[in-house]
């Protein structure tokens, strides 16, 4: 049996601390007597623990990332069984590849409702958190809440800039509701001030020319739509609801069953 590792000297110990190298100060006694034991070279041992603490932070990171994205549900590209959706593959990898964050572009999923467009934005944004971006998602209603909030304490402006501190925002859900004038003019500020500087992808089950049914004023909706397109991979899901689908193949596979 080996030794019990030695404490850190209380000087050193505080010095760590100082220096919030915690994982480093956690792993430190047993590293170190590791290397005395095996005859680590010096660099070895630096190496050791500065990788630990870089590991631990990365991970604290992407976890914070991960709260402050507020998913509703974690659902993953790999889950998605692309067989079975309408999406073609050079899409699907395209979206995988995050390249289209980088490039500040949209992503547009239309499409009738349990086809995968929730799960392909959560996807990307738990792909995105991973990758090291900042991500946000909310409802349509959630972001017209928001902006309405900032637009009674004139703080509008404010809310669009700290949205768009992050480099994606999801809107799901656009159109489950109609927006009064005002909501509209809000959404517009919102979509024009990501518009060629952040990406945003959103999901609706009304397709673009029917927009106008939720957004009352004609023009604005024409000029966000403008923006919101521009640069961006439109996905339309289309088919039978993947919901529908695992329902009736459990009822049909409870019926050899019985
Ligand atoms: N191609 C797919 N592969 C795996 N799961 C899917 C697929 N399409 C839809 N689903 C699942 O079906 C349910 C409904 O899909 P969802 O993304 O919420 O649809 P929508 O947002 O279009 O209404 C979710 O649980 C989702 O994970
Ligand atoms: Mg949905």
């Amino acid at each position: 049996m080996s030794a019990p590792a030695t404490p850190l000297a209380p000087d050193l110990e505080a010095a760590l601390k100082r220096l919030k190298l915690r994982r480093l100060r956690e792993i430190a006694p047993e590293v170190l007597q590791a290397a005395k034991v095996q005859r680590w070279a010096p660099e070895e041992l630096l190496r050791t623990l500065v990788e630990a603490e870089i590991a631990a932070r990365d991970a604290a990171n992407e976890e914070r990332r991960l709260r402050a994205a507020g998913f509703p549900v974690r659902k993953s590209l790999e889950e998605f069984a692309l067989g079975a959706s309408s999406v073609p593959r050079a899409t699907y990898d395209y979206l995988c590849s995050l390249e289209w964050i980088g490039a500040a572009e949209n992503l547009c999923l239309v499409g009738p409702a349990g086809t995968g467009k929730t799960h392909i934005l959560l996807g990307c944004g738990l792909a995105a958190v991973e990758a090291g971006y900042r991500v946000r998602y909310l409802t349509a209603a959630e972001l017209v809440e928001a902006l309405y909030r900032g637009f009674a304490d004139n703080s509008v402006g404010k809310q669009i800039a700290a949205l768009l501190r992050n480099d994606l925002v999801l809107v799901d859900e656009i159109g489950f509701a109609p927006l009064d004038d005002t909501a509209t003019q809000l959404l517009f500020r919102f979509v024009a001030a990501a518009y060629e500087h952040r990406s945003l992808g959103i999901a609706s089950h009304w397709p673009f020319e029917q927009w106008g049914r939720f957004l009352p004023e004609q023009t604005t909706a024409v000029s966000l739509l403008d923006r919101l397109l521009h640069h961006a991979t439109v996905v339309v899901t289309e088919g039978e609801s993947y919901r529908m689908k695992e329902a009736r193949s459990r009822h049909g596979a409870a019926m050899k069953k019985a």
